[in-house]
């Protein structure tokens, strides 16, 4: 691709390779809406700019299933009806994908409680943690649902996680 230096990757997706999945809300990292994995880390792609993620693997929402098969946390976000217009949707699903991911390696949240440290010795080495109600909501804040899904799209990332 050739692009404009000011060009974010949410634009290049979007306008320059036609994955629509990631939707534009607020262009100022505020929603969420946008969120892609980059890396296999989440991130707002409004907020990057293309040039500097040259060679990096980006997955959109278009990434997420294997062929017909939906990814589980898509067919979960089904069953449990997580959305209504759908459209903060695609960047929940990514970000619910980064999340469980960085769980899973130990990175605390704001809620997770301190593991308690030997006195003298070396901090504790980074345990999994376990995704409950309040550890989901905390950790996928930083997605916006205008239509106020909240509470199935923490239903469906438990039927998944749990
Ligand atoms: Fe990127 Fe809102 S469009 S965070
Ligand atoms: Fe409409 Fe979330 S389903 S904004």
């Amino acid at each position: 691709m050739e692009l404009d230096h000011r060009t974010t990757v949410l634009d290049a997706l979007r306008e320059h390779l036609g994955l629509t999945g990631p939707k534009k809300g607020c262009d100022h990292a505020q929603c969420g809406a946008c969120t892609v994995l980059v890396d296999g880390r989440r991130t707002n792609s409004c907020l990057l700019l293309a040039v500097a993620y040259d060679g990096a693997e980006v997955t959109t929402v278009e990434g997420l299933a294997e062929g017909d098969a939906l990814h589980p946390l898509q067919e979960a976000f089904l069953e449990r009806d997580g959305f209504q217009c759908g459209y903060c949707t695609p960047g929940q699903l990514c970000s619910a994908v980064g999340m469980i991911a960085e769980a899973g390696e130990g990175a605390p949240s704001l809620v997770t409680p301190l593991a308690a440290a030997t006195p003298g010795g070396p901090p504790p080495e980074p345990a999994p943690v376990a995704l409950s109600p309040g550890e989901i909501r905390e950790r996928m804040s930083g997605n916006l649902c205008r239509c106020g899904a909240y509470g199935n799209i923490v239903a469906a990332i438990e039927d998944v996680t749990g």
